[in-house]
């Protein structure tokens, strides 16, 4: 060929990078690993292949750890934590700056390892994933260093089993064990059994940086050996993958009081409007669904363009993938690399091959482990494909015809990781990002990430966030567990059977006093055994319908927080003009005489957290980028709640307050002991100024109401602060829809103090979205 043909063709001739000095440091390891624990690496155990996907070759042989060895890395761990922590964040700091600057030094092995164990194009293990792993390790290492700034008082959770997936094995990696460490947690990390080999490469870098023995713990293996980390003796368990096995860890941990984050699978719109500047939009297509093969959690992969122009963006769309080359990974000229594993391919070809729609297929695409990057059009909003994740590059696409039906099309999933907007008209593009249902919006961008901007998802993407510091909460825990509580029992009287309602047993549901489905209520003793009272005894159909109320109450989220504050506050005023009453309620249902003080208490609370509505609204991030991440706290929606057994007043109030001040709308199950105080609250909120179904209040028993919440499809997140059994039922069955939890675990808290309004509850009350702009030049 001679430079005339190349100038007439434009065609890229190869660059291949040299394999050489991975494939020799695999030689040097002996090409079959053992485990890295306490510092040392194993002998090889019963062993499996690792292979290059590229070519099918056999790169070396990976250990399968058994139950044995689990428990000896978890052991390491443990040993090497207190010590860690110890050692203070400055400290460690310097080990995560000695990380960070070993990864950057070498970072050309380090990608090329990536690229040869997972098939991506070496041009994005060089400038991404490696880039972005030690831009973790540098961002974390200045987390370790502010530690008591960023901490606020918390401390490490302990030991964190960590499992990761393979489409990004040793950036998974980073996000993973740089915050805990930082923290001064000590780690058992599985990478995924079709990528181990830049995690050992890892474990090697941690020998060279001088890390104490035990505080990197690497084990390899299948979904058994993660199983085994789930259950094994660790205080926090962080899991990337698929939404099913997400579902089955949360399942596992339920009731044992780990503490747990997901960071699950997506299916992610990607939105273009018609003023939109189509041919960067296409370029941002490109990254969004071509990445990585698209076998990125996050991917762009449901495309929905704006009617008017539709036919020219596909046309545009078919264009630019003629044009992509997919190809040799090593190659720096190669657009798509191959996909992870053969088993993956068939999982794409089958969910491909059950499809209809127009197909239109990038051509000349390698025999082998390839997938041509795909585009379907004219597929219903229901089709499996624009429904379920695909995980390879495989774009679908729909249309629309306003911003309205946009974000309709684009929240119709129950995934909830990412969006991106396209629009050059700033108007509708920060119209529409805050109404999308993800924890991450890019306009007019994509795919971008830092270790300062938090990622993460809602819904049956999984909880928890990653980056930032809300990622930093997540490997922390407080200081101090609560006291257990003590169970408390209802006082008895003469008839302890349920009684037919009278006229003054009510339910609080949707602003009106509702009678209980079931028609029954239960007979209220005080100390002495006289009936003070009945209170409704709460079914199933009484929460259903509390939810679709609260469900429906969307405009107490819209408010501004100003006026969330104000409403609060009258609603502080009205209890304090009640303060006599009340406290006479609950003395009486209690028998003690703290009433006074409980109200006193209930009332500052209501004014602290109205004073923290307009106060927590997120804040800016340094990305390292043109363009402004803003991490933005929202409201999780709706959020059932079982207050607390003990303080009937301040109990309920402390647990509404917060949630209600950051605009989410509740249900909440009231003391299942002196359950009375939902008369006097129901008359204080009739008057106040609390929209209809913002608050609704429920009484009867925790356990089966408590049920009903966690299987409740519409409840986004529910709260437990009543007996310790409840946590693990709740847990469990919270797995349907993956909602998110906060339960005590039987632990129980200074109502009266600061504990009773900790930073946590603030936490709980919102989501956090990062969104994306373009901002500066
Ligand atoms: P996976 O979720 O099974 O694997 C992720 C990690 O979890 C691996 O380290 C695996 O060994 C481990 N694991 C598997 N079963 C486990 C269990 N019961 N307990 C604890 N750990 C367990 O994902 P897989 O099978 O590799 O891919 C299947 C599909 O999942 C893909 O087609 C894709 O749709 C989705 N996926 C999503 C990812 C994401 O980042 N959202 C990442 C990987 C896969």
């Amino acid at each position: 060929m001679t430079v005339k043909d190349i100038f007439e063709n434009m065609d890229y001739g190869s660059a291949p990078e040299s394999a050489g000095d991975a494939l020799a440091w695999i030689t040097d390891q002996g090409a079959r690993f053992g485990l890295f624990i306490d510092g040392e690496f194993t002998a090889p155990g019963d062993t499996f292949e690792t292979t290059n996907p590229a070519t099918g070759e056999v790169l070396a042989d990976i250990t399968q750890a058994t139950t044995d060895d689990v428990a000896a890395a978890v052991a390491a761990a443990r040993a090497a934590q207190p010590e860690w922590e110890a050692i203070g964040g400055p400290a460690r700091a310097r080990f995560l700056y000695a990380l960070a600057r070993l990864l950057q030094k070498h970072s050309r092995l380090f990608a090329v390892l990536e690229t040869l164990d997972n098939g991506k194009p070496i041009r994005e293990a060089r400038d991404v994933d490696i880039a972005l792993a030690h831009r973790h390790f540098y961002y974390h290492a200045g987390c370790a260093q502010l530690e008591e700034t960023q901490a606020q008082g918390r401390v490490a959770q302990g030991v964190c089993g960590q499992i990761i997936p393979w489409n990004f094995p040793l950036l998974m990696l980073a996000w993973k064990v740089a915050p805990a460490l930082a923290m001064g947690n000590t780690v058992v990390l599985k990478p995924a059994e079709w990528t181990s080999l830049t995690a050992l490469l890892f474990a090697d870098i941690c020998r060279q940086a001088g890390l104490p023995k035990g505080v990197v713990n690497i084990v390899t293996g299948d979904g058994a050996v993660g199983e085994m980390i789930v259950t094994a003796d660790v205080d926090k368990v962080a899991f990337t993958g698929s939404t099913e096995v997400g579902r089955k860890i949360r399942q596992a941990t339920a009731g044992s009081g780990k503490s747990l984050t997901l960071e699950l699978g997506g299916k992610s719109p990607y939105i273009v409007f018609e003023d939109a500047d189509l041919d960067s939009a296409i370029e941002g297509l490109v990254d969004a669904i071509w990445f990585n093969g698209g076998q990125v959690c996050c991917a762009g992969s449901r495309l929905l363009v704006q009617e008017g122009i539709a036919d020219r963006f596909y046309a545009k769309l078919r264009a630019r993938m003629d044009k992509l080359r997919v190809g040799n990974p090593l190659d720096k000229s190669i657009d798509v690399g191959a996909i992870v594993h053969p088993e993956q391919l068939a999982r794409i070809r089958a969910m491909v091959e059950a499809s209809g729609g127009d197909m239109h297929q990038t051509a000349g695409v390698p025999e082998g482990c390839y997938y041509a990057p795909t585009l379907i059009t004219d597929l219903s909003n229901a089709d499996p494909l624009m429904q379920e994740e695909i995980f390879g590059p495989v774009l679908v696409a729909t249309t629309f015809r306003t911003p309205s039906e946009a974000i309709e099309i684009a929240n119709n999933t129950r995934y909830g990781l990412a969006a991106t907007v396209w629009s050059e008209n700033i108007n509708v593009a920060l119209d529409v990002a805050p109404k999308l249902a993800a924890g991450v919006v890019w306009v007019n961008g994509t795919n971008m990430f830092d270790a300062a901007a938090p990622f993460g998802g809602i819904r049956e993407s999984g909880f928890g966030r990653e980056g930032g510091p809300e990622g930093l909460w997540a490997y922390t825990k407080p200081a101090e567990k609560g006291p257990l509580v003590t169970e408390i029992a209802a006082f008895e009287g003469d008839s302890a059977e349920p009684q037919p309602v009278d006229r003054t047993a009510k339910h609080y549901i949707g602003g009106k006093q509702a009678r209980p489905d079931g028609g029954y209520a239960r007979n209220i003793y005080d100390a002495s055994g006289a009936l003070i009272g009945q209170s409704p005894i709460g079914n199933r159909k009484d929460i259903r319908n509390a939810v679709e109320a609260a469900r429906g109450a969307k405009g107490w989220s819209a408010a501004t927080a100003h006026n969330r504050a104000q409403v609060i506050y009258f609603l502080a005023e009205n209890l304090s003009a009640r303060a006599g009453e009340l406290a006479k309620t609950i003395d009486r249902m209690t028998g003690q005489d703290t009433g006074a003080d409980e109200v006193e208490v209930a009332v500052n609370r209501l004014f602290h957290y109205a004073a923290w509505s307009d106060k927590f609204a997120g804040d800016a991030r340094a990305v390292p980028m043109r363009g402004l991440a803003m991490a933005l706290r929202e409201p999780v929606g709706v959020i059932g709640a079982i207050a607390p057994n003990e303080f009937p007043l301040l109990g309920l109030v402390s647990v509404m307050a917060p949630a209600i001040a950051m605009g989410n709308r509740t249900v909440i199950v009231a003391s299942e002991a002196y359950p009375l105080i939902t008369q006097d609250l129901t008359q204080i909120l009739e008057t106040s100024d609390v929209p209809a179904g913002a608050v609704n209040l429920i009484t009867g028993p925790h356990a089966e109401l408590a049920a009903t919440l966690a299987d409740h499809a519409d409840v986004d997140a529910l709260w437990s602060f009543g007996a310790a059994a409840l946590a693990g039922d709740i847990e469990r069955r919270a797995a349907g829809n993956l909602k998110r939890t906060w339960v005590n675990h039987g632990h129980g808290r200074d109502w009266f103090g600061p504990d009773g309004q900790s930073r946590n509850f603030l936490e709980e009350a919102t989501e956090v979205k990062t969104v994306w702009v373009p901002y500066g030049a």
